[in-house]
């Protein structure tokens, strides 16, 4: 049975922004705002990671200190060890997110340790972000395929996104960071996670590389999954397919799930708005065809 509700988690001031050319704090503060408005409750606002490996994200902490708080909404940031945690504390983040993977190869690539090492050095973030009740969201990406190691059993996806689960995240991001994975495919992969973890607290962060992320959002909703990330005007590029769009853009998946009567809370035509703006700045054309549509 579909859901009569999806909560949307709106990626695109890190996912996105992360990706694409610098833009300044004030233009990430006027996102996020602007997305607030548009009524997405779940915003991840930046990351603290290594500003080497990722400089579009070494402003995060001004960004968090400089947002206009909205009630209710929740402002996460990405962490990839103690020391984001610490980082994400002071700047008064409401949730962070550990981010681990079911390759090998991409885990070494991306946070240069292995999946079993980044797991050690999730333990004392996790037990520091008890002590502050801090919440914590977990990713894990290639669930559906991986760029070095081409294509990923759904048993690691399940093994990792269950120690992730017993670990204490209250919620597991299903992540094809590469847009690779196909409708049938995608839906077993939830089915085997969901045999590990309550799939009430999975969530899809589908990309949109190869144009199939909302027909595996679709194949997926019948399984109970309720939560869709997603990067307002499709922000974001994908490094391992140079040119190829990146995120599923949130204006596309609340077009499809309003149009299926799956409410989502967010305005349509606000969101829009919010896209053309950050697509201005960045000086590139919307990557939401519903906002193109729109006009
Ligand atoms: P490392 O080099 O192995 O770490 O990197 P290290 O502990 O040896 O530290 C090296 C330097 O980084 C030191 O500075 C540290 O202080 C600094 P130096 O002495 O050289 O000046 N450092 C930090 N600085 C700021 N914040 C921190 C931090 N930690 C260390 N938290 C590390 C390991 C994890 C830090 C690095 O690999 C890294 O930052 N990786 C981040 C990669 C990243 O952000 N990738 C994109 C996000 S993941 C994603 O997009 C996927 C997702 O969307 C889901 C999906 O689509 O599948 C979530
Ligand atoms: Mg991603």
């Amino acid at each position: 049975m579909l859901p009569n509700k999806v909560s949307i988690f709106e990626v695109g001031a890190r996912d996105g922004l992360q990706n694409e050319t610098a833009v300044s704090t004030a233009a990430k503060r006027q996102l996020i705002d602007d997305l607030a408005h548009a009524g997405l409750t779940r915003i991840e606002a930046g990351s603290f990671v290594s500003p080497k490996w990722v400089p579009q994200m070494a402003d995060s902490a001004e960004v968090f200190h400089s947002l206009n708080r909205h009630s209710g909404v929740t402002y996460s940031a990405l962490t990839p060890n103690l020391k984001g945690l610490e980082l994400a504390l002071n700047a008064g983040a409401d949730e962070v997110a550990i981010f681990g993977a079911a390759s090998e190869s991409f885990s070494q690539k991306n946070i240069n340790c292995s999946i079993e090492e980044s797991i050690e050095r999730f333990i004392p973030l996790m037990q520091q972000a008890k002590q502050h009740n801090m919440p914590v969201r977990g990713y894990v990406s290639c669930v559906l395929g991986c760029p070095y190691e081409g294509s990923i059993s759904h048993d690691e996806v399940a093994r990792v996104s269950e120690i992730l689960f017993n670990m204490g995240c209250y919620e597991i991001s299903l992540g094809d960071t590469i847009g690779v994975g196909t409708p049938l495919q995608a839906r077993k992969m939830v089915e085997a996670v969901s045999r590990k973890v309550p799939v009430e607290k999975l969530a899809l962060h589908f990309h949109d590389t190869y144009g199939q992320a909302l027909a595996n959002i679709l194949a997926c909703l019948e399984t109970g999954v309720n939560v869709i990330d997603s990067s307002v005007a499709g922000l974001g590029g994908c490094p391992y397919a140079k040119g190829a769009s990146g995120n599923l853009a949130t204006e596309d998946v609340v077009y499809m799930l309003h149009g299926m009567g799956i409410e989502t809370g967010v305005s349509l035509e606000k969101l829009a708005l919010a896209g053309n703006n950050i697509s201005q700045v960045l000086g590139r054309k919307n990557g939401s065809k519903v906002a193109n549509a729109l006009g």
